[in-house]
């Protein structure tokens, strides 16, 4: 069992984009039961929310289920809960460190990082542009899936 979280600053836009994202692509390769997934915020700011519109709007066009899900904010002992926990951008990362007090196993990860172009995943809930935030999300969880589970492409 390969144990995931995502996590963004809300947890309400990319984070559970990214879960559900993950949860598709290994059902399609007959390995859901091989993944536990689940996302988390840095912040407070959305605690209890259900997953953003936009997000949903986002999945639902290209048929990917999207379960429910409330906002919770990412505590330290995700650390020992999960094998990887995987940020948007490099401010989640410096949030995720500095709740957990340090990644000594190296797990915390930042998900474009598993890509052939590092880089950050904006931000939608201030770009607004949540296709792009699909496209971003889609190709690092391809990557990640590569990476974790090379031979079972
Ligand atoms: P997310 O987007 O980090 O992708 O979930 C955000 C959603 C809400 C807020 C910030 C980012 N907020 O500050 O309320």
């Amino acid at each position: 069992m390969i144990r995931v979280l995502f996590v963004c600053l809300g947890n309400i836009c990319r984070s559970p984009m990214a879960q559900f994202v993950l949860q598709d692509l290994a059902k399609r390769r007959c390995m859901a039961e091989a993944f536990q997934v689940d996302s988390a915020a840095t912040s407070r700011e959305e605690i209890g929310n259900p997953v953003h519109p936009g997000t949903i709007r986002e999945l639902a066009r290209r048929g990917i289920p999207a379960g429910e899900h409330y906002a919770r904010q990412m505590t330290r002992e995700d650390y020992q809960k999960y094998d990887w926990l995987i940020g948007m951008e490099e401010s989640n990362l410096r949030n995720m460190r500095r709740i957990t007090g340090g990644d000594p196993e190296g797990k915390i990860r930042r998900l474009l990082d598993f890509s052939d172009r590092p880089r950050d995943i904006a931000d939608p809930w201030f770009t607004g542009n949540f296709v792009r935030t699909y496209e971003d999300i889609r190709e690092g969880c391809e990557a990640l899936l590569g990476s974790l589970c090379p031979e079972r492409l």
